[in-house]
């Protein structure tokens, strides 16, 4: 298909039913609305259900998954394959793309045309921006990415999203601080789209060099939200109910001398956490790189193990949606 997002891909399976995930891509948080995300919220609750209760299910027993990484990657990687496996599906791991032929200068649509002859969806981490999109307009089969440079990063935001909602009970009215690397940092820049869809506040916290893309602080201020640029993480932490923590993306910067100046300005301590609300979550993509101190990790408040748990489920979500299984 080379329309990405206007139409369902033919994918060659019955849906058991039909949702608005079907058969599609996901490569932006660009297109997803409100209902999508109240959907695929309430799928990740029933996947989280049913590992609690029997830790897998047969639904998508036959189909295959391509896991292609061209970056470094824990937690997502290692969660679609588990999210894939507890859904009864197998996987096509592809983690050290230097063991491919993309060693031998194949380039990215051909190894999308060959894993679409295999399996039935991809994912795909890529270190360019709009990777994803251009594997998607070669591939028949939905593909998910799982990050694209210092673009977006999907399902992370679809988690983070989720996270939001367990620890909060609501995805509207809320204060939302996101700290660190806000101009690379591609879960930021996806979280952010994301919660520009409820009534939300936002408070970006970064080094004047890191400041948040201006057509994503556009976007938030054209609808119509309140947005607030700080350098001190001090100056919200008592009025926030997310603190979305993110570390300097290393990788992204030429010049690493600037990265050496950027890299410990914010560190979360449990005394700076003893000014924030009771009731409040501090969230953190991982991997952590010492903007959170480890003390802080058994205050009620640290969402973050918990978040990167939620990824499993939202992940089942999705893997069950494009295939028409959810
Ligand atoms: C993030 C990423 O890859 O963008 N990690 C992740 O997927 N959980 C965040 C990061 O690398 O800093």
């Amino acid at each position: 298909m080379t329309e990405r997002n206007s139409g369902q891909k033919i994918v060659g399976l019955a849906p058991h039913r039909q949702s608005s995930f079907y058969g599609r891509d996901i490569v932006s948080v660009r297109q997803f609305g409100r209902e999508d995300l109240a959907y695929i919220v309430s799928v990740a609750d029933e996947m989280r259900g049913i590992v609690k209760r029997v830790g897998a299910t047969d639904l998508l027993k036959g189909h295959v998954l391509a896991n292609l990484f061209y970056e470094p990657s824990t937690r997502t990687s290692s969660s679609f394959i588990a999210a894939m496996e507890r859904l009864g599906g197998s996987v096509i791991p592809i983690h050290g793309v230097q063991y491919s032929s993309v060693s031998k200068g194949e380039s990215l649509p051909d190894t999308i045309r060959t894993l679409e002859c295999y399996a039935d969806v991809i994912v795909l981490r890529h270190p360019e921006v709009g990777a994803s999109e251009v594997a998607a307009r070669y591939c028949s089969k939905p593909v998910i990415s799982a990050g694209d440079g210092v673009g977006e990063h999907p399902t992370q935001g679809l988690l983070d999203l989720y996270t939001i909602y367990t620890e909060l009970g609501r995805l509207d009215g809320l204060h939302v601080a996101m700290v660190g690397d806000l101009h690379n940092g591609r879960t930021v820049h996806s979280l952010a789209r994301l919660m520009q869809l409820y009534d939300t506040r936002f408070s970006f916290v970064s080094p004047e060099s890191l400041r948040l893309p201006a057509d994503i602080k556009e976007a938030l201020e054209g609808a119509g939200r309140v947005v607030v640029e700080t350098d001190r993480v001090e100056e919200v932490i008592d009025q926030v109910d997310v603190l979305y923590v993110t570390r300097v993306q290393k990788e992204r910067f030429a010049d690493l001398s600037m990265y050496e100046a950027a890299k410990d300005y914010y560190v979360i301590t449990p005394e700076l956490m003893s000014g924030a609300k009771a009731k409040m979550a501090l969230l953190h993509p991982l991997p952590r790189v010492g903007e959170i101190h480890y003390d802080v990790d058994s205050d009620p408040r640290a969402a973050y193990f918990r978040q990167m748990e939620n990824g499993m489920y939202i992940r089942m979500a999705l893997l069950a949606a494009v295939l028409g299984k959810a």
